[in-house]
C-alpha cells in the first residue's frame, strides 16, 4: 500500500466520521428486532438476488458461509431499512460476497489462525478479504453489475475484518450485519464452536466486546434483543 493510498484511506475514515459524528449512528427507519427467520428477505426462493447466491454457491461451502452468510444478508436488509439513505443493492451484495474468500484460503489454517492469537490480523485474514475481491470481480460483470459498482463492493470487502474504521455508510453497515449475525442462536452455535468457548462464555463476550463494535444503534438495538432471546434459549444462566 502506498502512502498516497494510506493518505486517501485515511481521508475517507474521517469524511464518514464527520458525516456522522453520532456513535452509535441513530436509525431513522424502522427498526425491526424481531428473530431474524421472520424476514429471510432476499434469501428466499425467487429472490432477486439468487443468480448471484447460484453463482457463489461452491464458495459457501467453506467455514460456515452457507449458514453464516444467508444470514448476514438478511440483517442486512433490516438495516438498510432503518438507514433508507443508504445504497441498498451495495450493501446487500457486498454482504453476500464478503466472506467467499475463504474458500480460497487453504481450510486448515482457517481455524489455526483465523481464530487464534491477534486473529483479526493475521495473515489469513488480509488473504480471505482480497480472495472475496477477486471473487467479486469474477462473478458481478456476467450478472450486468457495472465495473464502477463492482469497484465500489470491492472496496467494502478489502479490509472488513482487518480494516479498524468504516470508510461509508454502506461499509459501516455491512459491518453490522457481519456481527449480527453471531447473536443469533445459530450464530452462537456456530461461532462459539470456532473459538472454541462454551455458549455461555461465548455469550458474555458478545455482550462485551461485539456490542460496543457496532457502529449503528439499530444494530446495537437487535443485538441486544437477539442476545436476550438466544440467552434464554440456550439457558446460559444456568449453562456455565
Ligand atoms: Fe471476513
Ligand atoms: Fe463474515
Amino acid at each position: 500500500m502506498t502512502e498516497n493510498t494510506l493518505e486517501i484511506d485515511a481521508a475517507r475514515a474521517d469524511a464518514f466520521a464527520a458525516a456522522y459524528p453520532v456513535r452509535p449512528v441513530p436509525a431513522e427507519g424502522p427498526v425491526d428486532t424481531r428473530p431474524i427467520c421472520e424476514t429471510p428477505g432476499t434469501a428466499g426462493p425467487g429472490g432477486r438476488l439468487d443468480p448471484l447466491w447460484k453463482a457463489v454457491v461452491r464458495y459457501t461451502r467453506t467455514r460456515g458461509n452457507d449458514i453464516h452468510l444467508p444470514i448476514s444478508v438478511a440483517y442486512a436488509e433490516r438495516l438498510c431499512d432503518a438507514y433508507p439513505a443508504s445504497a441498498r443493492e451495495l450493501v446487500l451484495v457486498a454482504t453476500l460476497l464478503h466472506d467467499t474468500g475463504w474458500a480460497r484460503v487453504d481450510e486448515s489454517r482457517i481455524l489455526s489462525e483465523g481464530f487464534t492469537g491477534d486473529w483479526r490480523k493475521a495473515q489469513i485474514r488480509y488473504e480471505h478479504e482480497h480472495q472475496g475481491c477477486l471473487v467479486a470481480r469474477e462473478v458481478l460483470p456476467g450478472l450486468g453489475y457495472s465495473e464502477e459498482f463492482v469497484e465500489r463492493v470491492t472496496a467494502i470487502i478489502e479490509g472488513h475484518d482487518t480494516r479498524h474504521v468504516a470508510y461509508s455508510l454502506e461499509d459501516a453497515l455491512m459491518r453490522d450485519a457481519d456481527r449480527l449475525w453471531r447473536f443469533d442462536r445459530a450464530g452462537i452455535a456456530l461461532a462459539s464452536s470456532w473459538f472454541k468457548m462454551d455458549p455461555s462464555t461465548y455469550a458474555d463476550r458478545l455482550a462485551a466486546e461485539i456490542v460496543p463494535e457496532l457502529i449503528t444503534a439499530a444494530a446495537v438495538e437487535m443485538a441486544t434483543a437477539d442476545l436476550a432471546r438466544s440467552n434464554a434459549l440456550l439457558q446460559t444462566g444456568v449453562l456455565r
